[in-house]
């Protein structure tokens, strides 16, 4: 596996095999099994598309630009050498892990500006987030030029919108959906599930449990024949968010949504839906979300 810092270096990397077919995953480092996952499931499209060389490409870089004022931008773990050492057993060719100078060497001014839905759910509580993860994310596959690039569900307004912006901006990459990994009792693995106290460990995993009760519960309406309107929604939204703050949670939002541009389903609901929540325990702000 080869460990580049430049640009300059990576692309002479990818000029010795120009033919080689390239799956690219981004990341910001501090990795666990929903990353490795990822990587994995790269090299099984590479396998999967004939192709006859194929390269994975990983990177590393804690983007500053999606990360607002009062965000843990500064104390985002980085874990390099444990990385490395994951990626390497994940099966990674390339790991591009640039410096912020390299990435950024004079202040960012041009943006990528997503569509509305920048502004909902999480983009409600992270003004520009999503901005900063369009910008870096574009810029990324301008210098790694890869035909497959893969995303967690994890992270699924993320997802919805880099897909977007693959596709009205005419992108030449398919991106790819990678499903969320959870440990045993359900938690999502977060880089950010590092900052819990033992005690909020223990607690975190309500909030899979959550959402899966909503899910269950809107499927039990259905089974009962029942059409669920804007307002039965609300109702099971406030009482799935209450269930967490009761046990000391500060829920942002538990929100059932189209799966298409996640905007409150129509009544009848004829779309796929998925639901999703950002709750707070203690200081720390973890997301999941779930398809029905
Ligand atoms: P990061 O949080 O490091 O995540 C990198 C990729 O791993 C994302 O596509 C994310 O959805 C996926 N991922 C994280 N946890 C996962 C899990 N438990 N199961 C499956 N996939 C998971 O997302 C980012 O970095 C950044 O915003 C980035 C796209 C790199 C731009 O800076």
């Amino acid at each position: 596996m080869r460990i580049v810092s430049r640009i300059s270096e990576l692309r002479a990397a990818f000029a010795e095999a120009p033919s080689a077919v390239r799956a690219f995953v981004p990341t910001m480092g501090n990795l666990h099994e929903g990353h490795i996952s990822l990587m994995r499931q790269a090299r099984a499209q590479l396998a999967d598309s004939g192709a006859s060389d194929g390269i994975v490409a990983a990177s590393v870089f804690v983007n500053r630009l999606q990360f607002g004022p009062n965000e843990d931008f500064e104390r985002y773990p980085r874990t390099f050498e444990r990385d490395c050492a994951a990626l390497e057993a994940g099966g990674v060719d390339i790991v591009f892990a640039p410096e912020e100078s390299e990435l950024y060497p004079e202040p960012q001014q041009y943006y990528v500006d997503p569509p509305p839905a920048q502004k909902l759910l999480e983009g409600a509580f992270r003004p520009d987030h999503f901005r900063g993860v369009a910008t870096v994310v574009l810029k990324l596959f301008n210098i790694v030029q890869p035909q497959f690039a893969f995303f967690g569900k994890k992270d699924y307004q993320q997802l919805l919108l880099i897909r977007g912006m693959a596709r009205q901006l005419a992108l030449p990459v398919a991106i790819v959906a990678g499903e969320t990994v959870r440990d045993q009792d359900g938690l999502a693995l977060s880089s950010r599930n590092g900052y819990l106290s033992p005690a909020e460990r223990a607690e975190a995993p309500r909030l899979y449990r959550q959402l899966c009760a909503l899910r269950e519960t809107i499927l039990e309406h259905r089974r009962s024949g029942k059409t669920l309107g804007a307002e039965d929604y609300s109702r099971i939204e406030n009482a799935a968010a209450s269930g967490l703050d009761t046990h000391g949670w500060k829920t942002d939002y538990i929100s059932i949504r189209r799966r298409s541009d996640l905007q409150a389903p129509a009544s009848p609901e004829t779309d796929g839906l998925v639901i999703l929540a950002a709750s707070r325990l203690g200081a720390t702000r973890l997301i999941d979300n779930i398809e029905l």
